[in-house]
């Protein structure tokens, strides 16, 4: 499964390419606003830290300045995936894109109506949002079963990736990559609380201490 991270902080992001384990970035008009940042530069620095796919989401909702924009976004660098929303307009700039080789992830997607027509519009990624419906009362993880279903069914003709998008928590990531989910866009904090056990922390003070009685050192010893 990759891991994307879900932010516009670039320190966060350079934070967590140095773990080695991310795979790319998905960003959003509002992490945009939360960072601050001019959005073109912010992107062309992400597109140098990460090499794979960062996501960067046009702000029009007309197909024609859609595209424009997309086309724009596009030639910051090679691994910008135009963000498209999940509109008649949006998926026609996604199939426009994405018949140029533009990759493209088509965003706000909460039905598996709306992610079947994403996949034959050529979308690289599709992001279902499953934090925002559980928000509302309904299952989140439930769509990201019946997308796959779905995607599964034709594997000779959808090419789309579900991106798992909307993250609240690491059960959701666990209950994802259990579905086999493509990737999921996870946020920083989430993704510090993947490591985190107390059982870890726990069991590592026990055996510091007791490697100190010991009163040996490994590097220096012959
Ligand atoms: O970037 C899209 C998605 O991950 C947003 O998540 O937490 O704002 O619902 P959230």
């Amino acid at each position: 499964m990759k891991f994307f991270v879900d932010t516009g902080d670039i320190a966060e992001i350079k934070d967590l390419a140095s773990t080695g384990l991310l795979d790319g970035v998905t960003t959003n008009p509002t992490l945009i606003a939360q960072s601050g940042k001019n959005f073109l530069k912010l992107i062309a620095e992400i597109c140098e830290v990460v090499q794979g796919p960062v996501s960067a989401e046009v702000a029009a909702t007309d197909y024609a300045t859609m595209l424009k924009e997309g086309q724009k976004l596009a030639k910051i660098a090679k691994n910008v995936a135009v963000k498209v929303p999940l509109t008649p307009d949006g998926l026609k700039v996604c199939k426009a894109l994405s018949d140029n080789g533009t990759q493209v992830n088509v965003t706000l997607c909460f039905s598996a109506a709306q992610a079947l027509l994403a996949a034959k519009a050529g979308a690289t990624f599709i992001s279902p949002f499953v934090g925002r419906l559980d928000d509302v009362g309904q299952d989140g993880m439930l769509l990201i079963k019946e997308i796959m279903d779905i995607y599964t069914a034709y594997p000779k003709t959808i090419k789309t990736e579900v991106l798992v998008a909307s993250i609240r928590h690491p059960i959701h990531l666990i209950a994802a990559a259990k579905m086999g989910a493509h990737v999921a866009t996870i946020p920083p904090k989430v993704i510090r609380q993947l490591y985190a056990h107390p059982l870890t922390d726990k069991g590592l003070a026990a055996f510091v201490s007791d490697w100190q009685k010991t009163g040996q050192t490994i590097l220096d010893a012959a």
